[in-house]
């Protein structure tokens, strides 16, 4: 039998969306206040979801217990209270939106669950806006 867990998560953090290749007024002009240079806020919030077989010795398709720990070290330990543009280098050359930001995500957790479980993560960086990503 399938079926599908999910885990939110949040964290806090600031950043700044540019082009570097582009002067200033085409980055407002491309990016809005998203461009202004002393960077600004979000309150992430995330969704991350495993499809699988259920076990049938546990109950489980995943032990959310091990999926917390996985979600806090490979996601709030590195975002929370962060400056992404400066202090993550993944994202020194790339642009911190929230597109980039969950595929960084999906990459570092889909290390840590077995290739028998679909991972999907939705990224929140408001309410209104947010981005689903499922793998290549
Ligand atoms: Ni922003």
């Amino acid at each position: 039998m399938k079926a599908t867990i999910s885990r939110k998560g949040y964290f806090s953090a600031a950043h700044r969306l540019y082009n570097s290749n582009w002067n200033y007024k085409k980055n407002i002009e491309t990016f809005g206040k998203c461009a202004f240079l002393n960077y600004h806020g979000h309150n992430y919030e995330y969704i991350v979801s495993l499809t699988g077989e259920i076990n049938p010795e546990t109950g489980f398709i995943f032990n959310l217990q091990k999926l917390k720990n996985i979600l806090y070290e490979e996601i709030e330990n590195i975002f929370d209270h962060k400056n992404i543009n400066l202090d993550i280098k993944y994202f020194l050359n790339i642009n911190p939106t929230i597109e980039n930001i969950v595929i960084f995500i999906w990459d570092k957790i889909r290390k840590k669950i077995s290739f028998n479980l679909k991972l999907e993560i939705t990224l929140y960086e408001t309410i209104n806006n947010f981005v689903k990503y499922e793998g290549k």
